[in-house]
């Protein structure tokens, strides 16, 4: 049985987090909030426990996963071999949605890191993710709190459709703030690397580190062939992403769907308000993520209105893309992966 419990957002019942916290202590799972995504949290230095977690994902042992802190101390204790980089970072943007890839300290179980010699950590910027993991008084590993491969869960209902009877408790406070999940930099690398572009934008990193590289597969070079890639955040329907901007982007998009209606499926789109003129009067399904400019309304809507659009059953769903400008990387990002890496460019012919 999983058990949902409501929490404060910002003052979570002690004596709530008590319970959550013994939980983990024993060995357990608890879903519980951060303010990019919600997170399946385990003991992070329990093998038995990690391998619940790994299970109840159905997430395959080759992938790590991140160590949730509480406080800086926790830094040296976990990760070894730290750059001056590494300190700067976590005292600028700790506690918030950035994860940092550095050498593990071998108290860090194997499970974990997948055998990598590597390990991720954050502090998440959320009361009651810092509540439970401070209660807890042990790093608390935490995937995004879906199955294996599904859209990552922006509220406590998600976390339920995805994974009720295979965990303990949920903890709900409610939706998450930010909706996509924290941007994950590899600091072990001679040029620090953002592996997944995500809450924090790289802008803000470069602002401090100066030039970092961006292992981005959306950008890292021409459009990978449809089926390439792991599908990810993937909802049920098929899934097409359409790069590009302004007045191109919207008539491709118009006849994209116009296209795929002729061809006999029923099409769902996740465009800008600034799109809803140029396809109103197609038989389409439309979830509007919000405008072209307010990046961090789209992406605190990508996730919910993949998941809602998908349930209204359409065969395929068209997304267009919202460049890569601060959040617009890991919007991208999330699209192309939900896609399995099925992209077409606003100048192509289809
Ligand atoms: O915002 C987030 O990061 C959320 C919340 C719950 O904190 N968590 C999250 O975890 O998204 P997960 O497991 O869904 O994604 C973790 C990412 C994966 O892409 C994984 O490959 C990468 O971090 N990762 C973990 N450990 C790593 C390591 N040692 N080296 C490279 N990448 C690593
Ligand atoms: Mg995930």
């Amino acid at each position: 049985m999983t058990e949902v419990v409501s929490v404060d957002p910002q003052h979570p019942d002690p004596e709530i987090i008590a319970r959550a916290a013994e939980i983990l202590r024993e060995g357990g799972l608890v879903a519980f909030p951060t303010e990019t995504v919600y997170g399946l949290g385990a003991d992070g230095l329990n093998p038995v426990a990690l391998a619940r977690l790994f299970e109840a994902k159905g997430r395959p042992a080759t992938d790590p996963v991140i160590l949730h802190i509480v406080d800086l101390e926790a830094l040296p204790q976990l990760a070894r071999e730290i750059p001056p980089a590494a300190w700067t970072l976590a005292r600028r943007f700790w506690p918030g949605p950035l994860t940092l890839v550095l050498p593990k300290q071998p108290i860090v179980p194997d499970l974990a890191t997948a055998g990598l010699p590597t390990v991720a950590l954050r502090m998440p910027a959320h009361p009651v993710a810092l509540a439970l993991i401070r209660a807890a008084g042990v790093p608390i590993a935490a995937p995004s709190a879906n199955r294996f491969g599904h859209t990552s869960p922006t509220t406590a209902q998600h976390v339920l459709e995805d994974l009720a009877g295979r965990i303990d408790l949920i903890l709900d406070a409610g939706p998450t703030a930010i909706g996509v999940e924290s941007t994950v930099v590899d600091l072990t690398r001679p040029v620090p690397t953002i592996l997944r572009p995500g809450g924090l934008p790289r802008e803000a990193l470069e602002a401090i580190l100066g030039p970092v590289a961006v292992f981005d597969r959306s950008v890292a070079g021409p459009a990978p062939a449809p089926g390439m890639l792991p599908k990810h955040y993937a909802p049920r329907a098929e899934m097409v992403v359409l790069i590009g901007s302004g007045g191109w982007l919207r008539l491709r998009l118009r006849e994209l769907a116009i296209r795929y209606l002729q061809e006999g499926y029923r099409v769902g789109m996740l465009i800008a308000e600034e799109d809803q003129p140029a396809v109103a009067d197609l038989p389409v399904e439309i979830a509007v993520l919000g405008s072209e400019g307010d990046l961090e309304g789209v992406a605190r809507r990508l996730y919910p209105a993949m998941r809602d659009l998908d349930a209204r059953g359409p065969d395929l769903i068209l997304a267009r893309d919202f460049g890569t400008r601060g959040l617009g990387l890991a919007i991208r990002d999330r699209l192309i992966r939900a896609a399995g890496g099925r992209v077409m460019k606003a100048e192509d012919s289809p």
